[in-house]
């Protein structure tokens, strides 16, 4: 294991749900303390320390000094003198950071989404390029890169899915290569692999399926915080109180949004926090994690089902979670457990302005409602993943996945997104 003194951890994307996650656990000195002793933490939105939630306050145990930079747009689109992107980011970053020179350790979760595929895979390419011609340009003693992958790269996203679960990590190279053109992960993968040649630091990349965890700012596809706001907005509507222990005579129910066979098709969730652990414990062992290699993640080895998930998450917030609801049932008492979470959200988000919680609005998932509506409707095959590999590097970090879901829950109400 490393332990070497001088590291100086950068997080892209951390406002991000992964990016959040690392910067956090970084701050609560995970994996020991003194591991990190400077944190410096890039976010594209402008976002303050005072709304960050993470733990700032300097403790005697030895937690990491953070830098925010807030404000960056990684595309750095000709915006400069030069036009050109490694350029123009290594001079933002020696403006902004004095120590910019001396990062060792490369957390990038940056992800922009585009209706256009090819313009999408483009356009994080280009991102991606910046940021490692950047940190070349500034001649930092750079030791490892991590970045995330994503189910989306076992060719989930074509109706049924691609290959045979469990997913195991070598099925990647077998992608049809229509589909393989529409995904940026293998153009990462050659990109670290070229640009690291004949250097001291070396590379990983992470594949989750769903990521459970906390933004204070919003994420586009946080499923977490879709529901949690759904939820939420539904149980209020319903007179259900989170001070009050006071509950409607009648219980409230609330079905699986989606149907049957998603709601009983296999899956591995992780958490953000366990994500951010094991890129932090990767990072910092480059011999039996680096190289280049992928690795799957999941909170339990066990996968999960909505069917065991959703009543748990109805009960935190009063209700009872039910089946899905047969379109067909024509009872007119159903008519509300029909919409789907993001048309209720948006048909009553005004209930959270009425009550003072316009972060709640402001820090939703926007565009990324339609594409998180569908887990429920449109992933109706099982997609679980192997988890020998990650166990083989010596990572145990076994948890319930509903933890997560739990965990996100509280943090989302401290930061007034949901009642
Ligand atoms: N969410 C999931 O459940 C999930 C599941 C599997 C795989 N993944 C993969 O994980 C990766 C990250 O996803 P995520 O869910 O963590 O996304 P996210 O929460 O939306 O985070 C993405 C981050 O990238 C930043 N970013 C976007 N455009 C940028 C720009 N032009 N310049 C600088 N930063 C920019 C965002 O900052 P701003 O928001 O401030 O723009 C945000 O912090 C993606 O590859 C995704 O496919 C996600």
């Amino acid at each position: 294991m490393d332990s070497s003194q001088s590291n100086h951890a950068l997080v892209l994307g951390a406002s991000g749900l992964i990016g959040w996650s690392v910067v956090n656990q970084l701050l609560s000195n995970y994996p020991m303390p003194g591991s990190f002793p400077r944190v410096t933490a890039l976010t594209n939105r402008p976002v303050g320390l005072e709304e960050s939630c993470w733990p700032t306050e300097r403790l005697s145990t030895g937690r990491p000094s953070l830098r925010l930079v807030s404000g960056v747009d990684l595309r750095c689109d000709g915006r400069g003198d030069s036009g050109n992107g490694p350029q123009e980011l290594a001079k933002t970053l020696l403006e902004r950071v004095e120590d910019a020179h001396t990062f060792t350790h490369v957390y990038y979760f940056v992800f922009t989404s585009l209706q256009d595929h090819l313009e999408e895979v483009a356009v994080n390419k280009r991102m991606l390029e910046n940021v490692i011609g950047a940190l070349e340009i500034l001649g930092a003693p750079l030791k490892f890169v991590v970045f995330p992958g994503g189910t989306r790269g076992y060719g989930i996203y074509t109706p049924g899915g691609t290959f045979t679960p469990p997913l195991a990590e070598d099925m990647v190279n077998n992608l049809p290569p229509d589909y393989a053109k529409t995904v940026v992960y293998p153009v990462f993968r050659e990109l670290l692999t070229k640009a690291c040649q004949g250097k001291s630091w070396t590379w990983c990349e992470i594949c989750p399926d769903a990521i459970i965890g906390f933004t204070p700012n919003g994420s586009q596809f946080s499923l977490a915080l879709h529901w949690a706001q759904y939820l939420s907005l539904y149980a209020h509507n319903h007179g259900l109180r989170p001070q009050e222990t006071e509950r409607p005579a009648a219980p409230v129910t609330i079905p699986f949004p989606g149907n049957e066979a998603a709601y009983d098709s296999k899956f591995t969730p992780v958490s953000a926090k366990t994500l951010a652990c094991f890129a932090i414990h990767a990072s910092m062992d480059p011999n039996n994690c680096g190289g280049g290699r992928l690795f799957n993640i999941g909170d339990s080895v066990k996968p999960a089902k909505f069917r065991e998930i959703w009543p748990r998450l109805a009960a935190w917030f009063g209700m009872e979670g039910t089946s899905p609801v047969a379109p067909s049932a024509d009872d007119a008492s159903n008519d509300d457990k029909k919409v789907m979470p993001g048309q209720y959200i948006a048909q009553h988000q005004d209930v959270f302005l009425g009550k003072g919680l316009h972060r709640a609005v402001k820090a939703g998932v926007g565009a990324g409602s339609s594409q998180l509506d569908s887990v429920g409707t449109w992933l109706t095959f099982d997609r679980q993943l192997s988890l020998k590999k990650l166990r083989d590097s010596g990572f145990n970090e076994e948890k319930d996945p509903v933890d997560g879901w739990l965990e996100s829950f509280e943090a989302f109400r401290k930061a007034g997104l949901i009642f």
